[in-house]
């Protein structure tokens, strides 16, 4: 979702695919994500797509649920004319953005637009995001009673001078309270945190981590930060203002995330993410990595259906008058080509705990198999679990991740 939309070819109004487009998808699980582009304000480091009430201009907040239920619709009629069976909502995720910055009743009645369109399968898992200081008890006991059970809360950092940097504008208090307002409504919890913010010690880092895991969430994200060309961020480390992270003392940090979030009983199953049990790892997270299909509801949300993979519209005002022409909100859409979809499926699995067949690894990309010895040998990949058969990286793998996939593919 971040950074400028891919080029790709134009994607049809009508949004139809075609039954060589939509192979293989009836075996695959399906999800939906829910883009909410609303932030109060926009934090320096971040370039998803999301918009303050001054920048949206004559686009009225209160208008977005109307727009996002009118794709809901769209996309029911584009896929039963396209000879899809319907198949039921596994996850459902409201991301951002903010999406507790929408009154609950609308949040409500996207979610029950999706209920009734498509239908959720039994226990299926359904997620928002929310930062700490949109939290109110009113708020989420409405969604909660409404069927959510999973709350993602960006707290990003238990220090203030690190939270100031991030130009965040909660202070670690309200991260608590938050926390404890979801815990007691019975939501599935998990905070997002992030290393690396310029002037940021290990010791602050062991700080925050230390306070996400004092609150006991079932889950946790950490994720390395990147600095996203174009955002204040960028311009602050360009013109001195800010330092850049370092690189190696932002894999000291990966390290002890690793070391204290274990000795709290967390596992890790993909690179950034740690849960307390397999029961309790993001079903939405693991549909993209194994590459099932997902409809992205909202402007700038991507969809994967079969072999086709589609972007709307980026900004709220152009993809509300798409719906509002009755034609497709998609401005873009590619065509997986089988080297495309190798490549993902490498890249994609590879960063799970699980990892890949190393059976299935060779038969994607011939000679792969050969080039695993020497990835043992330099300690990027588990030699126990390569006997076994399966390819999964090791802690130093872990870190070096994206030359272990280059060398796997190349
Ligand atoms: C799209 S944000 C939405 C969550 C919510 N608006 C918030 O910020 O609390 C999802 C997560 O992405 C992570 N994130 C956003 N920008 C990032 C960046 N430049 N580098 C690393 N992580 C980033 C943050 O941890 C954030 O919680
Ligand atoms: S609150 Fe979240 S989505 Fe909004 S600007 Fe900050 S990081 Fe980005």
């Amino acid at each position: 979702m971040a950074g400028p939309l891919p080029d790709g070819d134009q994607a049809p109004v009508d949004g139809l695919l075609s039954l060589e487009e939509i192979k293989g998808s009836e075996a695959r699980t399906f999800h939906a994500y829910v883009h909410i582009p609303f932030c109060k304000d926009i934090c320096g480091y971040c370039d998803f797509n999301t918009y303050t009430a001054t920048q949206l201009g004559s686009l009225k907040q209160s208008d977005y649920a109307a727009s996002l239920i009118s794709e809901i619709r769209f996309s029911a009629q584009a896929l039963e004319q396209s000879k899809l069976l319907p198949r039921k909502f596994s996850t459902v995720f409201f991301g951002g953005g903010t999406p507790s910055l929408l009154p609950a009743a609308d949040l409500i009645e996207i979610l029950s637009s999706l209920e009734q369109t498509f239908g959720f399968t039994e226990n299926a898992e359904i997620t928002t995001e929310a930062n700490p200081d949109t939290v109110t008890f009113e708020k989420f006991a409405a969604l909660r009673q409404a069927g959510f059970n999973r709350v993602s809360i960006g707290m990003q950092s238990g220090v203030q001078s690190v939270l100031d940097t991030l130009e965040r504008s909660h202070n670690p208090e309200n991260v608590f309270k938050a926390f404890e307002i979801v815990k007691g409504l019975g939501f599935g919890t998990s905070l997002d945190l992030i290393f690396g913010a310029p002037g940021e010690s290990l010791e602050q880092w062991r700080e925050s981590l230390e306070a996400a895991i004092a609150l006991e969430p079932d889950h946790l994200s950490a994720y390395s930060l990147i600095v996203e060309p174009g955002t204040k961020l960028a311009r602050q480390i360009k013109s001195g203002e800010l330092a850049e992270p370092d690189e190696d003392l932002q894999a000291e940090k990966y390290e002890l995330t690793e070391q204290l979030l274990s000795a709290a009983g967390y596992t890790w199953y993909e690179i950034s993410n740690w849960s307390k049990s397999e029961s309790l790892q993001s079903d939405h997270n693991l549909a993209y990595w194994m590459g099932q299909d997902w409809w992205g509801y909202g402007p700038g949300a991507h969809s994967h259906l079969g072999s086709v993979r589609w972007w709307n519209q980026k900004h709220p005002l152009s993809y509300s008058k798409k719906l509002e022409d009755k034609i497709s909100p998609a401005v873009g859409r590619e065509l997986l080509s089988i080297d495309t979809a190798k490549l993902e499926r490498v890249m994609l699995e590879s960063r799970t705990s699980k990892g890949m067949s190393i059976s299935d690894l060779e038969q994607l990309e011939a000679g792969a198999k050969s080039r695993i010895p020497q990835l043992i040998a330099d300690g990027l990949i588990d030699g126990q679990l390569a006997i076994k058969g399966r390819l999964v990286l090791t802690l130093r793998g872990r870190l070096l991740a994206d030359a272990v996939v280059r060398e796997l593919t190349d």
